[in-house]
């Protein structure tokens, strides 16, 4: 059975990815199996780039192919902006709403609130040049919080149809999601083992 390690410890990215991955053939392994392994320092300046380097930190260390995500908000009005950056919009150590304050403050009067979230996957096959699966979901940035549910910018992403993404449940989300565009991109490249 072909080994493939997954540069994450959320329990949520690792149990969606092996419901994909075993059918497949693939034997995963999670940063879990890798305890003496140190943080990986993501500072690549595009989603790609963490991803990469995500990858294949993992894949050098355990020896068999990696794959690795990166996701964050992209802001038309802002240049981009949180983007890789999206985790520590407002700093190190913040809240979620920290994050989300301060983005609805930096758009205050701005009238083009355009913004889509994206996720890039890596998948880094020893001896194989990297490959790349993206995903985006178009929004707009709201004025103000709506519904619960969800993470990160959620209460403040407004869909196409009008709901902020938080009012979704989990299954409808995941359905149209960045991640899971991404995902299933990844998903039809990877051939049964
Ligand atoms: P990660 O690369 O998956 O850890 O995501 C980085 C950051 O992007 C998160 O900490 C959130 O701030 C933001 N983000 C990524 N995906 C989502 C999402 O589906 N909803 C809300 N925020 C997200």
């Amino acid at each position: 059975m072909k080994q493939l390690a997954i540069a994450t410890q959320n329990k949520h990215k690792i149990i969606e990815l092996e419901r994909m991955l075993k059918p497949l053939g693939y034997d995963v392994l999670t940063l879990y199996d890798f305890p003496e392994l140190k943080p990986i320092v993501e500072d690549g300046d595009t989603y790609e780039q963490n991803a990469l380097i995500k990858a294949r930190t993992l894949s050098d260390h355990a020896g068999v192919d990696a794959i690795a995500d990166d996701s964050g908000l992209d802001v038309f009005a802002l240049d981009g902006a949180p983007g890789v950056h999206s985790a520590r919009y407002a700093g190190e150590d913040v809240t979620y709403d920290d994050n989300n304050r301060l983005l609805l403050q930096n758009m205050t009067g701005v009238a083009d609130r355009r913004a889509r979230f994206v996720t890039t996957i890596c998948l880094y096959q020893r001896g194989a040049e990297p490959r790349y699966f993206t995903g985006h979901l178009d929004g707009e940035i709201a004025t103000r919080y709506k519904g619960t549910n969800g993470f990160g910018f959620d209460p403040i992403f407004r869909l196409p149809d009008g709901r902020h993404l938080a009012e979704l449940a989990m299954d409808e989300k995941n359905a149209i999601s960045h991640r899971a565009k991404a995902l299933r991109k990844l998903i039809d490249y990877l051939h049964p083992v």
